[in-house]
């Protein structure tokens, strides 16, 4: 099988690598095609994402990518929302879910964040009025709409979830939210199986903190969905354990939520749980089910047994050691 593997820049090459040796040692021979993206790609092909990347992602159609840098204040446009909107990866599904062995105030979370992926403020659509003033443009498409609410009531379908939640904010941004919950509600209606409910995001962020226990599936747009994605990455032991997918209709590729980790790239020290996971989420993706529920299972055993564990889980191992205990479980 072959897989497009983005390594990505700062921690990028140090957790995908992680990753390649666990899909290896649990069985599955997959022939990564390395392709360039980020701040390496900028200096090679004068582009952090160029067409080459792209092509190669709509010829094998599956990525596994690690974190990109975007330089910030340097008219680069950000590598993800250019990747998510060239290959229209419209849906981004973050499982989120208490793991045994990690210490976190919070008990029995189960959720699954989807999150809109093309649209609203992060459309890029930003010009300067006059000096000192700038508009951007949060772009709310019907069509987009249905197919992100579809997208979370079949996800719910099919893994046997009762309840999706819509998180908006239409009752300040009337239009555009009250577009996307007009379209949400009218979805609803196709699966009266499940149950459905509506919540201004401010809430959602309150009642997530206090007992996050209740939420199943949470469907939002973009922007709300990229700041409740980390919210919900720290209810369960934060961004070194939560994997990511970005889908389309054509095209996945699946990533951390986690960014590069500038402060402590090159280090040999980044946790590499969230892209092992990630690289799992892809085998289920293309039908190594098998292999990706031993890996689940042990990276679950791994953490649950406390050792060789990174500093983000409290541990005083590295990256290389966190790997070699989930390979030693996965034979368990
Ligand atoms: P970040 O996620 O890279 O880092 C935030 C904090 O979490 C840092 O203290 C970092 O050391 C820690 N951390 C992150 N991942 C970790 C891991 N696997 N193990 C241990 N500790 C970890 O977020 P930040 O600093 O805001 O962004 C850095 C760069 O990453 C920026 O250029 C940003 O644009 C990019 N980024 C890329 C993403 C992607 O490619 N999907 C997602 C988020 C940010």
């Amino acid at each position: 099988m072959k897989v497009v593997l983005l390594e990505g820049d700062g921690i990028g090459p140090e957790v995908t690598s992680a990753a390649c040796r666990v899909v290896a040692a649990a069985g599955v021979a997959v022939d990564w095609i390395r392709a360039d993206a980020g701040l390496n790609a900028a200096e090679t092909h004068g582009d952090p994402l160029p067409e080459v990347t792209l092509d190669l992602i709509r010829q094998h159609r599956v990525a596994l990518k690690g974190p990109c840098t975007t330089p910030v204040g340097k008219g680069y446009r950000s590598i993800n929302v250019r990747l998510r909107k060239g290959l229209d990866l419209y849906a981004s599904v973050r499982p989120v879910k208490t793991i045994p062995g990690v210490k976190v105030p919070y008990e029995k979370v189960d959720l699954i964040v989807v999150r809109e992926n093309t649209e609203g403020l992060y459309a890029g659509l930003e010009h300067q009025v006059i000096p000192g003033v700038i508009e951007s443009l949060r772009v709310i498409t019907k069509p987009a709409c249905e197919r992100i609410v579809r997208y979370a009531f079949d996800y719910a379908r099919t893994a046997g979830r009762k309840r999706v939640t819509f998180c908006h904010k239409a009752d300040v941004m009337r239009l555009s939210d009250g577009l996307f919950l007009e379209c949400a509600r009218a979805v609803a209606e196709e699966y009266p199986f499940i149950a459905f409910d509506e919540k201004p995001i401010d809430n959602l962020c309150l009642e997530l903190a206090l007992d996050p226990s209740p939420f199943d599936v949470l469907v939002m747009e973009n922007l709300f969905g990229d700041v409740i994605s980390d919210l919900c990455a720290g209810l369960v032991g934060g961004l070194g354990v939560v994997p990511g997918a970005n889908l389309g209709s054509r095209y996945a590729v699946f990533e951390a939520v986690h960014g590069s980790a500038p402060d402590i790239a090159g280090q040999g020290i980044a946790n590499p749980t969230a892209v092992i996971r990630s690289a799992a989420m892809m085998l289920d993706y293309v039908g190594e089910r098998a292999a990706a529920a031993r890996i689940e299972l042990a990276v679950a055993r791994t953490l649950q047994a406390g050792h060789g564990l990174t500093k983000d889980l409290g541990g005083t191992g590295n990256t290389q050691t966190i790997t070699d205990e989930i390979i030693k479980h996965l034979g368990a």
